[in-house]
């Protein structure tokens, strides 16, 4: 059989066992969807958002993109993001990043790639900012200090967006949580505390930075 045609088999299987366990599963889907998670997280094959989390078709809203990244000139992300939120109302934003990620070690170590160069700026950019911090880690941990702080800084931006800003503003119940997760052991970590109003957004972040701070240096 071919790759193509497995994967297509694998899915009359997949869906057979669906039914099997529950006959109306994807009928009741087809109707509506409504799922309480919006999952922000990387392109990366190793992890996938719905079987880390444990959850069926249905149950969780994705957007993924290289390194997981929020920025408000980005259509598609910010356009999934209102949708989530305004839309479906969901009541948690799981920003996810994850160690060993790619874009973030093309970031760090300045290898040509392209079009990716454009895209992975902004961590670039967040590199700079924490220059000093980068500085005091060993070179073995830089990638994972990198990894941390693009999940505390693109948690961050996604707390500014224009539609979690609203969505707060008006009183909607919608908490937002930046998670990094172990390739390695299959694990996920928070990095950023879960923050549910703008007033906590500067708070948390402190709290982030300063406990990968403690983490990265002189450990
Ligand atoms: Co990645």
């Amino acid at each position: 059989m071919g790759l193509i045609q497995e994967l297509l088999q694998n899915n009359r299987q997949w869906a057979a066992d669906i039914k099997k366990e529950t006959p109306d599963f994807f009928t009741k889907l087809s109707k509506q969807q409504n799922p309480l998670f919006f999952w922000i997280g990387c392109c990366d094959s190793r992890v996938p958002a719905n079987q880390i989390i444990g959850l069926l078709p249905g149950e969780v809203f994705v957007h993924r993109n290289i390194a997981n990244i929020v920025n408000s000139a980005d259509m598609n992300c910010i356009s999934a993001l209102q949708f989530a939120v305004d839309l479906l109302q969901v009541r948690h934003v799981i920003l996810c990043g994850h160690y060993g990620c790619g874009g973030v070690q093309a970031a760090v170590h300045g290898e040509g790639h392209g079009m990716i160069d454009y895209w992975i700026w902004d961590i670039k950019a967040i590199l700079t900012r924490h220059e000093l911090l980068a500085a005091q880690t060993t070179p073995e941990r830089l990638d994972d200090l990198m990894c941390e702080l693009n999940v505390i800084e693109q948690t961050y931006e996604l707390c500014r967006t224009k539609v979690i800003r609203e969505a707060w503003g008006r009183g909607q119940a919608v908490s937002v949580h930046g998670w990094i997760y172990g390739i390695q052991d299959g694990l996920l970590q928070e990095v950023i505390p879960e923050v549910s109003r703008l007033a906590d957004v500067g708070q948390v972040y402190d709290v982030a930075l300063t406990a990968v701070t403690q983490k990265y240096v002189g450990g």
